[in-house]
């Protein structure tokens, strides 16, 4: 019998080639999320998952699966989605997809925090709008980048491609994070550790790309908002719950900061109504992987993991539950 892998949303035909070298691959049908109990019943029987970020998969899910399940390969870096544990405890291997999708991730943080320091959204609304403008030298000015400082909150892969793009602009990059980089990567990047805090008090564009833990969850909450300058902006390309959404939008509209850019949301795919009136605030649809090479990359190391691990292989990019 052909072991089954279940995958519960449409993936590139790259990846599907790889799974099907590997087992009987169940497609979900529907395409949107599917619902805790759709989720179970794709699950049923599976020896493989392969999830998407929008996927609970928690112990109920494995035992819906049934003792046969041994690997859940999620096609994204983070998994927050998922209860390691819980899997671990029952044997199954956890897989993300770290690495294929660094720089895309941070070029379109890159993106988000041009468009926000220079007010292209902004300017395309009224564009669109066709309202009158012309040019004057006070005209939607933003703020330069040159010699500005740029908080990294989480120096890992993406966090580090994020500070070489910063560097190129004539940034001064800080960083916080559970770990000190090694000293090469400081150098290299002309990054200096300091604390949450001081990070805060002293960046004028934050960015977060720390993972979404109990520990970060609302790390940016009404204080922390409080600490940054009024000048500053938050750019948010890593998981919505790492920011308190609604004290975000109070701090927006009284001006407490100059600015946000979100490419995720506290409880995506809504997005708090308080930010949508606002022009300081650039929004994107999660699209921090999304170009057609790291979609294409990051399902095939899916399902690269899947096919390595149902041989007996050790899987290429397990993750280790969390300490
Ligand atoms: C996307 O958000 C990912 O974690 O890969
Ligand atoms: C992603 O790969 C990260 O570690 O930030």
């Amino acid at each position: 019998d052909s072991p089954i892998i279940a995958v519960t949303r449409r993936v590139p035909e790259a990846a599907l080639e790889v799974l099907r070298t590997a087992g009987a691959v169940s497609l979900s049908e529907a395409d949107r999320p599917l619902t805790p109990d759709e989720l179970r019943e794709q699950a049923a029987g599976a020896t493989a998952i392969v999830s998407m970020l929008h996927d609970r998969i928690d112990g109920a899910v494995a035992d819906a699966a049934g003792p046969s399940l041994r690997v859940v390969a999620n096609v994204a870096v983070g998994y927050d989605n998922i209860d390691v544990a819980a899997l671990a405890e029952r044997g199954v291997t956890v897989t993300n997809t770290p690495g294929v999708l660094t720089e895309a991730t941070a070029d379109l943080t890159f993106a988000l925090l041009l468009a926000v320091t220079r007010r292209i959204g902004e300017g395309e609304r009224l564009l669109r709008a066709k309202r009158p403008w012309s040019f004057h030298l006070g005209f939607m000015l933003g703020a330069g980048l040159q010699g500005r400082t740029l908080g990294i909150v989480g120096l890992g892969q993406i966090g580090q491609a994020v500070a070489r793009r910063a560097k190129a602009f004539g940034m001064e990059i800080v960083y916080s994070g559970r770990s000190k980089a090694d000293d090469r990567v400081e150098a290299e990047l002309g990054a200096r550790r300091a604390g949450f805090d001081e990070l805060l008090a002293i960046s004028d564009v934050v960015s977060l790309h720390c993972p979404l833990t109990p520990e970060t969850r609302h790390l940016i909450d009404a204080d922390a908002l409080r600490a940054m300058k009024p000048s500053a902006y938050l750019v948010n390309t890593t998981r919505g719950p790492v920011v308190h959404e609604a004290a975000l939008a109070e701090a927006l509209a009284h001006k407490q900061i100059a600015g946000a850019a979100l490419d995720v949301f506290e409880h995506e795919p809504e997005v708090e109504p308080g930010l949508l009136d606002l022009d300081t605030v650039v929004l994107a649809p999660h699209l921090g992987s999304a170009t057609v090479e790291t979609r294409t990359e990051m399902a095939v190391l899916a399902a690269e993991n899947v096919a390595a691990v149902l041989r007996g292989d050790p899987a290429r990019t397990p993750v280790a539950p969390r300490s």
